[in-house]
């Protein structure tokens, strides 16, 4: 079945992005000259999504200010004759269907995606987080575990490893078996494990699901920092699905972290065809 429909959650608070985070979604704060929202959205639409579902909070008009259309500001660019800059403005939204749902109260990410069930209906769905942004010259991130789900009909995590003192701050899988390609099948996850973390395999930003998840969603309790979490609903599902994980290839960084944030510049400049020889010069520089 394909998949059609993503949920980019951007509802929270962005607290360790604070204080810029109180006038500016830290998913709207730009790398180079596009939000990192635009990054994540390209991604889906090459990972072949044609409808997201935005959960917003009240505070983040901007971000269908952003992907929507702008009249008055396409008509004074046709006025100057600026092709190019017209072009560019109207392909922020790559074509596709959005829709933005507000999350009332900030509970917790499993909360957040339980906002989106309406829309996504009784359909598998992808799940991109609003600030993790993925690099990958090979694959997109999304398409990998999409790729994952047509082989499997069963839901997919995107996974990543990290050093073992660092598994307190994720979603971590514990793996029942993992095949020759790397494809494991899990037999249990956890919410930032405190001790005796059961793998290095962290779920980092990237979700097929089945629309079973809503079932477990919406009767879920408060986990780690008293948020509802979307991890607890996926262990809770796995007593009647088998859910899979696979580590992504690719580059991710964590946008919502400033260390994550500056780390995400300095790649996409040195990327970036018209800026890498001078920001290289200018490094260099500084260095
Ligand atoms: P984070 O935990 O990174 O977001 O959630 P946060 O709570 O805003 O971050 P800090 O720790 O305070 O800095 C991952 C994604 O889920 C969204 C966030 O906007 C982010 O894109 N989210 C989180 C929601 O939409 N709603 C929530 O209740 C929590």
């Amino acid at each position: 079945m394909k998949i059609k429909k993503a949920v980019i959650p951007a509802a929270g608070w962005g607290t360790r992005f604070l204080p810029i985070t109180k006038g500016i979604p830290k998913e709207m704060i730009p790398i180079i000259d596009k939000p990192v929202l635009s990054y994540i959205v390209e991604e889906a639409h090459q990972s072949g999504i044609e409808e997201i579902v935005f959960i917003v909070s009240e505070h983040k008009e901007c971000i269908k200010t952003y992907f929507g259309e702008n009249k008055a500001l396409e008509e004074f660019l046709t006025h100057k004759n600026n092709d190019k800059d017209l072009a560019m403005i109207k392909q922020t939204g790559f074509g596709m269907k959005f829709h933005y749902v507000i999350q009332k109260e900030q509970l917790g990410l499993g909360h957040a995606i339980l906002q989106a069930k309406e829309l996504i209906g009784n359909e598998p769905f992808a799940i991109l987080l609003g600030d993790d942004v993925y690099y990958s010259d090979i694959k997109p991130a999304l398409k990998q575990i999409i790729d994952l789900f047509g082989q499997k009909n069963s839901s997919v995590l995107g996974t990543m490893e990290v050093p073992m003192d660092q598994t307190s701050k994720y979603g971590i899988c514990k793996p029942k078996h993992i095949d020759d390609e790397g494809v494991m099948e899990l037999e249990g996850v956890v919410e930032k494990p405190k001790i005796n973390a059961p793998s290095r395999y962290a779920i980092s930003g990237r979700y097929v699901l089945t629309p079973t998840i809503f079932k477990y969603l919406e009767t879920q309790n408060q986990g780690a920092q008293g948020e509802i979490q979307l991890t607890d609903a996926i262990l809770r599902m796995m007593s009647e699905e088998k859910v899979y994980a696979y580590n992504m290839i690719g580059k991710r960084y964590d946008t919502g972290s400033k260390i994550g944030y500056l780390e995400a510049i300095i790649d996409y400049t040195l990327r970036n065809e018209e800026l890498k020889e001078s920001f290289r010069n200018l490094l260099r520089e500084k260095l």
